[in-house]
């Protein structure tokens, strides 16, 4: 613990340069097929690039993650001259401001090859709005701690099952103690190299935000990006056992599962 130095620790490095090598060689593979690769199979390589690179930490096809919904980008930009290639830049070099404050990190690792496929099949997705079921309403949560009564908007315990947490809080419980409590502590107690996220949870901080922080890094600070390495699902579950252990609805150590 005493010998990890915040700034240096790096969580894709290794896991970058393994997708590399699994996303050549697919390239490969479909290269073989034959050299008149036509507008959809662009998309179909361009999807997997998406899926080899980072994208999908920070974007998915019909919702906005940190980044905006991809049917969006391409229902504001499709058949407009110019566009691939500026979105191709925006990608390649990072970009800020047209859908926000949040920053998109730049990718030189990948080719124009690369860049030209993922782009390609971003402008070809149609909106999926249309086909999307209504939102159930919003369903709380009610848990009574030390007289209190906390509402919250995910369960963190499973439907009458003597206080065992959900696969989710759970989930959240083994991810927090591989990755977060180097800096952040274990069991989301908190340290001296990174805050308490109890604390930051209890000042109001939505999942979506943690999300956003998360996947973008404060790298000035020491809080590495972790787009590339985890998935959205992933984070909200961190959050749920962060939220369950700020609202003191789960004690230290590993929750009865
Ligand atoms: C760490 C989060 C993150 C990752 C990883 C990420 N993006 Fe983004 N992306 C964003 C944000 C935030 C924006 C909005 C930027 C803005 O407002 O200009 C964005 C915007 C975009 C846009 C629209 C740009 C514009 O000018 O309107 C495209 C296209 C895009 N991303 C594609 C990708 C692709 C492809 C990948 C993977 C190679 C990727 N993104 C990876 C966060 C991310
Ligand atoms: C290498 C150390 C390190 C690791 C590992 C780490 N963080 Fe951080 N994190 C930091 C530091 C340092 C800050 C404070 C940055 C600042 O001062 O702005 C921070 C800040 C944050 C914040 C913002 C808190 C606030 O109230 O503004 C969130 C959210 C966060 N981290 C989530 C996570 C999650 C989730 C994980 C595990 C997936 C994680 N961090 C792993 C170092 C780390």
């Amino acid at each position: 613990m005493s010998s990890i130095h915040p700034s240096s620790f790096s969580p894709t490095g290794a896991r970058r340069a393994l997708r590399r090598g699994l996303l050549s060689l697919s390239l490969l593979a479909a290269g073989a097929l034959g050299c008149s690769a036509q507008a959809a199979d662009m998309a179909t390589l361009g999807q997997q690039v998406a899926k080899g690179s980072d994208c999908l930490s920070c974007h998915a096809v019909d919702h906005k993650v940190v980044g905006p919904a991809f049917d969006a980008v391409a229902a504001r930009y499709a058949g407009k001259p110019g566009a691939k290639q500026m979105l191709m830049d925006a990608v390649k070099n990072g970009h800020v401001g047209t859908w926000g404050k949040i920053p998109m990190p730049p990718h030189p690792q990948l080719s124009q090859k690369q860049l030209d496929e993922v782009i390609t099949w971003v402008l070809s997705l149609k909106s999926a709005k249309a086909a999307e079921p209504k939102p159930a309403a919003a369903k709380t949560y009610s848990y009574d701690v030390a007289g209190k009564t906390v509402h919250l908007d995910f369960p963190v315990f499973e439907h009458g099952s003597n206080g065992k947490v959900t696969k989710a809080v759970f989930r959240g419980y083994e991810l927090w103690n591989s990755y977060c409590f180097r800096c952040h502590g274990v069991d989301a107690t908190g340290s001296e190299y990174a805050p308490d996220l109890r604390k930051s949870v209890l000042n109001g901080m939505s999942s979506q935000r943690m999300t956003s922080i998360a996947m973008t890094g404060i790298k000035a600070k020491g809080m590495p990006s972790w787009a590339g390495f985890f998935d959205p699902g992933q984070l909200q579950d961190i959050y749920q056992y962060v939220a369950a252990r700020a609202y003191k609805l789960v004690a230290e150590g590993t929750p009865a599962q």
